[in-house]
């Protein structure tokens, strides 16, 4: 795994733009897999401020959604889809409609994790995954427990999770649901190349888990050790604790 410490959140955020430059200039259909939370926050910035300067384009990319909530109706800004329309689609030129996730509001919700899956192939596999990493060292929503060969499947959030992210539900913890739809970690080690984003001293364990910690369920990213192509781009405070 390589591992790139740069000096604050604002950096991680233009390196790994231009991780995504580079491979949109050498494949501009690149099919690219889109994580949700705060840590990719400073990357969908820059690539805004790349798009409209016209120094990059997405507009033949595909992306796919790393996980979902099940449940959430569809106008609710805290649903994956939404928050990736907000962040993502509306302030670049990726086009919504060539913008897939798991349908948390499937009747069927195993079949829409099949379908997830077969999607995913038939778009070719993506070529670049962006990840973060939870203070328990999850991956998208593969919780401490979660089998490392696992496809998208349906999952249920611990107390923890729900806890961190309880700050975009109005510190409303009760408002946080508590399943989700999620790509298992057998999914996200088909991606081509893995790049981890963390910032901030509260991912400073996991991150020293995952980067330098045994292969185990225990802390899920750790499993990243096994894919050849991943690159870890971390702010000081995120490195504090690697060796
Ligand atoms: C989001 C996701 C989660 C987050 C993780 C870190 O799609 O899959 O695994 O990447 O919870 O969240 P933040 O970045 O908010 O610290």
């Amino acid at each position: 795994m390589e591992v790139v410490i740069v000096s604050d959140a604002a950096a991680v955020g233009e390196v790994s733009a231009d991780a995504i430059s580079a491979l949109v200039q050498r494949k501009p259909d690149a099919v690219l897999g889109l994580a949700t939370g705060s840590s990719p926050s400073e990357l969908y910035r820059e690539l805004a401020r790349r798009v409209a300067t016209d120094e990059l384009s997405l507009a033949q990319c595909r992306g796919f959604l790393l996980d979902e909530y099940v449940g959430l109706p569809a106008d609710h800004p805290q649903r994956y889809r939404t928050v990736i329309e907000t962040e993502v689609v509306t302030p670049t030129d990726l086009r919504s409609e060539r913008v897939q996730g798991p349908d948390g509001l499937a009747a069927d919700l195993p079949g829409a994790c099949a379908d997830y899956e077969r999607s995913i192939q038939d778009a070719g596999g993506i070529d670049l995954q962006i990840l973060g990493v939870g203070s328990d060292g999850h991956i998208a929503f593969n919780e401490p427990g979660s089998s490392l060969g696992a496809r998208t499947r349906i999952k249920t959030l611990t107390d923890q999770t729900r806890r961190d992210n309880a700050r975009y539900f109005g510190d409303d913890i009760g408002s946080v649901p508590h399943h989700c739809l999620t790509q298992g970690i057998g999914t996200i080690l088909q991606a081509r190349h893995l790049v981890l984003l963390a910032s901030g001293r509260a991912k400073a364990e996991a991150l020293h888990q995952v980067v330098e910690g045994p292969v185990t369920a225990m802390w899920p990213g750790s499993a990243l050790q096994l894919h050849p192509h991943v690159t870890a781009i971390v702010d000081e405070a995120a490195a504090s604790r690697l060796q």
